[in-house]
C-alpha cells in the first residue's frame, strides 16, 4: 500500500493509473476505522482495479463545540487494516495543504436545501464542510467511483446532489450500514459511550424498527407517530434530537404517493450523539 501525504505525489501516481486505464475507486474517511469503513473498501474493491482511501479529520465540518480535538486518531491500526484488505493507496493529506489559505478564506461548496434540514439544522455549517472537503478530495484523487455509507444517509444525499449539480465525472455509491450484533450502527463515536450507555444504545435502532413496523401496518399519522417514539426514547434515557420520516431522495416531507421513505434519527446518550436511519419501502 502506498502511503501518500503530498498532493503532488498523489497526482503523479494517479497519472500512471490513468495511463494504464485503471478503474479507480475512492473511499474518503476520517480514520479510526471499523468494519463499517472496511465494508466500503470491500465493496470498492469488487468494482475497481485501484482503491484509494483517504484519512483526514476535516476541521471544516466540526462545529465550535464539537469533538474535533478529541476525535479518535488511530493511524497505525488503520494502516494495517487497510493494508490487509489490499488497498492500493492511503492518502493522508496535511490540514495545512488542504486549507492552504486558511479556513476563513476558503472557497466552499454548499448544497442548499438538503444541507439545512434535519442534521444540518442541528449542525449549522456541517454539510458545507463535508461537501467542500469531498469536492476537494475528488479533485485530488479524481476517482471514477466513490463509496459512502448509508449510515450517514443525509451526507450521501448531499454528495450525490453535489456530483449531479456540479457535473462531476464520477459515480457515487451508497453501502448499507454495518451494525454491531445487537443492532447498534457502528461509529467511531460509540467508544465515547459509558458501559451503561453502550447497553442502552441499541434500543435506538430497536425503537426505529418498531416505528417502521407500525408504518408497514398502515399508520400514516407520521407527526404523531414520531412524537410518540421520541417520548418513549426520552423515557428510556435518550435525549432525542430528531426523529423524522422523509421521502428518501429529496429528504422532504413525504407525500401520500411516496413509496420510498426513510426514518432518520439522532439522539444524545449522555454526551454522545448517535445517528441512524432505516429505509422503508411501502
Ligand atoms: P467517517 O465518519 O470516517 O466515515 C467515512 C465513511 O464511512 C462515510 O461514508 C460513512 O458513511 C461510512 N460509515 C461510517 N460508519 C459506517 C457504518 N456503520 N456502516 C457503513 N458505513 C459507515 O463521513 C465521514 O467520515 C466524513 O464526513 C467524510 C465523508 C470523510 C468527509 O470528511
Amino acid at each position: 500500500m502506498k502511503l501518500i501525504s503530498d498532493i503532488t505525489d498523489l497526482r503523479i501516481i494517479r497519472r500512471t493509473w490513468q495511463d494504464d486505464r485503471k478503474m479507480i475507486a475512492f473511499v474518503p474517511t476520517m480514520g479510526n476505522l471499523h468494519q463499517g469503513h472496511l465494508n466500503l473498501v470491500r465493496e470498492a474493491k469488487k468494482h475497481a482495479d485501484i482503491v484509494v482511501v483517504s484519512i483526514f479529520v476535516n476541521p471544516m465540518q466540526f462545529g465550535p463545540d464539537e469533538d474535533l480535538d478529541a476525535y479518535p486518531r488511530t493511524l497505525e491500526n488503520d494502516k494495517s487494516q487497510l493494508e490487509a484488505l489490499g488497498v492500493d493507496a492511503l492518502f493522508m493529506p496535511k490540514a495545512s495543504d488542504i486549507y492552504a489559505r486558511g479556513l476563513e478564506q476558503q472557497t466552499f461548496v454548499e448544497v442548499p436545501g438538503l444541507s439545512y434540514m434535519i442534521c444540518g439544522a442541528s449542525r449549522p455549517g456541517h454539510f458545507r464542510g463535508v461537501a467542500t472537503i469531498v469536492c476537494k478530495l475528488f479533485n485530488m484523487v479524481q476517482p471514477n467511483l466513490a463509496y459512502f455509507g448509508e449510515k450517514d444517509f443525509q451526507q450521501l444525499q448531499v454528495i450525490k446532489a453535489m456530483v449531479t449539480d456540479l457535473s462531476m465525472n464520477l459515480k457515487v455509491f451508497g453501502v448499507p450500514t454495518t451494525r454491531e450484533e445487537d443492532g447498534l450502527a457502528m461509529s467511531s463515536r460509540n467508544q465515547y459511550l459509558t458501559d451503561v450507555e453502550r447497553k442502552l444504545a441499541p434500543t435506538l435502532y430497536k425503537k426505529m424498527q418498531a416505528l417502521t413496523a407500525e408504518i408497514k401496518l398502515g399508520r400514516r399519522d407520521f407527526t404523531r407517530l414520531t412524537a410518540e417514539y421520541k417520548q418513549q426514547l426520552a423515557e428510556l434515557g435518550f435525549n432525542p434530537d430528531y426523529l423524522e420520516i422523509r421521502s428518501s431522495e429529496s429528504l422532504l416531507q413525504p407525500s401520500h404517493e411516496d413509496t420510498h421513505l426513510v426514518l432518520l434519527a439522532a439522539a444524545f446518550l449522555g454526551k454522545t450523539r448517535l445517528i441512524d436511519n432505516l429505509q422503508i419501502s411501502l
